[in-house]
Parts: structure tokens; sequence; C-alpha cells
């Protein structure tokens, strides 16, 4: 007995030397748990799709580590839920839902109404025709997911690409303008509690955009319309001028409304919003251009906590973020590395630059 504690007493002894420092131990455990959502003020997204999420062990490991709100990239679109006419299809958006759930996430819903991608049958409809599928569309999807998706963009890229015009999308131009008020007053009786938003591009870039932007949302809270929030793509261009991105913020704060950053990216080359529309000036990372853009990450994280009071800030979604996976290449066909990590899943200097900007007091 004796001679079996000893050697018990001995092996612990050895298990001890192999241990790293104490106080290594502890940075090291620390950094393990501690994600961009224990350090900010508000609420940290990432977009993703449920089928990458599913196999593919680091990733999940960046999500549940780093993010505590999560936003479906593609499974929660009409394109997705709705392909089949006569028929909806939860299957990946529940998958989604779930995983948020399990994991202690909020769920962001994106988006019940967008033109992109749609079926025939959908575009092809009349007035009435419209009228009566976006009510039964947003009605059935928001019902179906009351009280476990926090909020939604209702309505995403209403406006032109550029300038102040409402987009000529099928909606539009089955209905003009009304279909905005429908789709807002449709869920909001399905589902009282969720926060509802309008979401768009380029507003950061576009003063007449934003103008437009600004003067819908003011309108429909007057006519007592239900809208909750605002949502800043952010799909930014390391160009864009900062005090402009301020300047928006500080506008749109005045609304009194939610500000959700809703999909973060910061890309190196140029572009002119449309499909295949890049221009490849840089095509290889440096450490300057790195530091650049951790910079310029800390820029954006700090004007955020600046600009947008604390009991309006719905939080910062990033969109992909992993160059691996950045729609930014395929998209605009050209390479660039808009993201928080490399392609390897490694975080970059971005990442730390952009949790400067978030922990800074
Ligand atoms: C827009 C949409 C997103 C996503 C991105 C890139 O920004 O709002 O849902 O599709 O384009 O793919």
């Amino acid at each position: 007995m004796a001679r079996l504690l000893l050697i018990v007493f001995l092996g612990w002894l050895v298990g001890c030397g192999d241990a790293p420092p104490a106080n290594e131990q502890t940075d090291a455990s620390r950094k393990a748990v501690t994600g961009l959502k224990d350090v900010a003020p508000f609420p940290i997204g990432g977009a993703v799709s449920i089928r990458k999420l599913a196999g593919d062990t680091a990733l999940r490991a960046i999500v549940t580590t780093e993010f505590s709100s999560l936003t479906s990239t593609n499974d929660m679109k009409m394109y997705s839920i709705a392909a089949r006419e006569g028929q909806l299809d939860f299957a990946r958006a529940d998958s989604t839902v779930a995983f948020a759930e399990a994991n202690g996430m909020r769920m962001f819903g994106h988006a019940l109404v967008w033109h992109y991608g749609l079926p025939e049958y959908i575009t092809s409809k009349d007035r009435a025709g419209m009228e009566a599928f976006l009510t039964e569309y947003i009605d059935t999807v928001v019902t179906h997911f009351r009280g476990r998706v926090d909020g939604w963009d209702v309505v995403n890229e209403v406006f032109d690409t550029r300038g102040g015009e409402l987009r000529a999308t099928p909606f539009y131009t089955a209905m003009g303008e009304d279909y905005i008020e429908l789709a807002f007053r449709t869920a909001h009786a399905a589902d009282p509690q969720a926060k509802l938003f309008i979401n768009d591009f380029g507003t950061e870039r576009d003063t007449s955009k934003l103008n437009a932007l600004v003067d819908l949302v003011v309108r429909m809270r007057q006519t007592g319309v239900p809208i909750h929030g605002i949502g800043f793509q952010w799909h930014q261009q390391m160009r864009d001028d900062t005090a402009v991105i301020r300047q928006t913020l500080r506008r749109a704060a005045a609304t009194g409304l939610l500000l959700h950053i809703s999909e973060l990216d910061l890309i190196f080359n140029t572009h002119n919003d449309a499909a295949g529309g890049g221009v490849e000036e840089i095509s290889r990372m440096t450490p300057e251009l790195l530091a650049a853009q951790a910079d310029r990450y800390e820029t954006l994280a700090r004007i955020y906590r600046q600009e947008v009071p604390a009991p309006q800030r719905y939080g910062i979604t990033f969109w992909d973020f992993t160059d691996r996976d950045t729609w930014i290449r395929g998209f605009f066909d050209m390479n660039d590395w808009p993201t928080l990590y490399d392609d390897d899943l490694q975080p970059k200097p971005a990442y730390d630059g952009f949790r400067r900007g978030l922990e800074e007091r």
C-alpha cells in the first residue's frame, strides 16, 4: 500500500513538472474562454451557414467562443424558405435556431423581404397576389419562430444601390411603397416582441441614400408603423471616410431606434457594388496592410461605442468573418482579405484591433 502511494505521489510530481507555470496556465485558460462577446458591452454576432458549421469544428469553436448573436447567411431568406411554390421549407433555418439556442446565443432573422434570387412564381405576382403572398409568408415565418428569433431584418435593400430612390423590386413593382408598411405590420402582428429592422448597404458612403433611409424611417414612426431599428450592412472599403461613417451613425442615433451593424467586413480592393464588379489593385497582404486594417477595425468599434447610446446598441455582426469563407472574393470576382480571421482560421491583427476598440475605456 505504501509503495502504491509512493508511485502515485511520484506520478503527481512528474505531472507537476510537465505543467506550465501557474500564471501562464491562467493566462492561457483566460484567453481560451474570453471572446469578443465577453469584452463587448453589446452583442457581437456572426453570420453562418449551418451546413458549413456542422462539418467544421474550428469554425464552430470561433462561433461559440466569440459571438453572442447568430445570423444565418442564406437559410432564412425568402429564396431559401419559399423556393418551391405552396410549400415552405424550414429545415435549415430550424437547425440554425436550434444551434443558437443550444449555445445560448441570440438568434437574428435575416431577411423576410429581399428581392434577390427569388423564384419566378413570386416575381410575377400582381398587386393583389403580392399582397396576399407577403401577408401569408411573413405571418407564417414570424409565427413559426415566435419567441425564438429576437429580431428580423423585415426589409433588406429597399433603396437603389446609389441615391435615394426606392428600388424597383418585384414587390415595389406590384405594390409601390405600400409593401414596406405591410411587411412591418404583418411581422409585428405575428410576434409583437420581435425587434423589426430595415437593413441596407452603402449608407456610410452615400449621403442621399442615408437621407432617404432616415426620412423613410421617420415617416414610418410618425404614422405608427412598428419599426424598431436600422441595420447598416457596413460592407466597407478601407478608403471610406471615417468622419462620414461617424456622422452617419450620429444621424441614425438621433432617430432613437436600435442600430445594428449587421454585415461587417472591411475590403481592401475596389468594387462597384455589382456582381463581378471588383478591381483587384492589391493582390497580396503585407504586414503594413494588415496593421492598417487592424487600426480601421479598432476605429469602427470605437465609433459605434461613441456614437450609439447604450440602449440603442443592437450590436455588431460580422458577415462570414473568415478570409477563407468571405463572400467578397466570389461575388466581386477579386481576391481580398476583409475579415478578422485568415484563410487558416487564425485571428489576424484585425481581430486584435477590433478587440482593442471594444475594450478601451
Ligand atoms: C447582402 C445581403 C446579405 C448577403 C450579402 C452578401 O449584403 O444582405 O444577405 O447576401 O449581400 O452575400
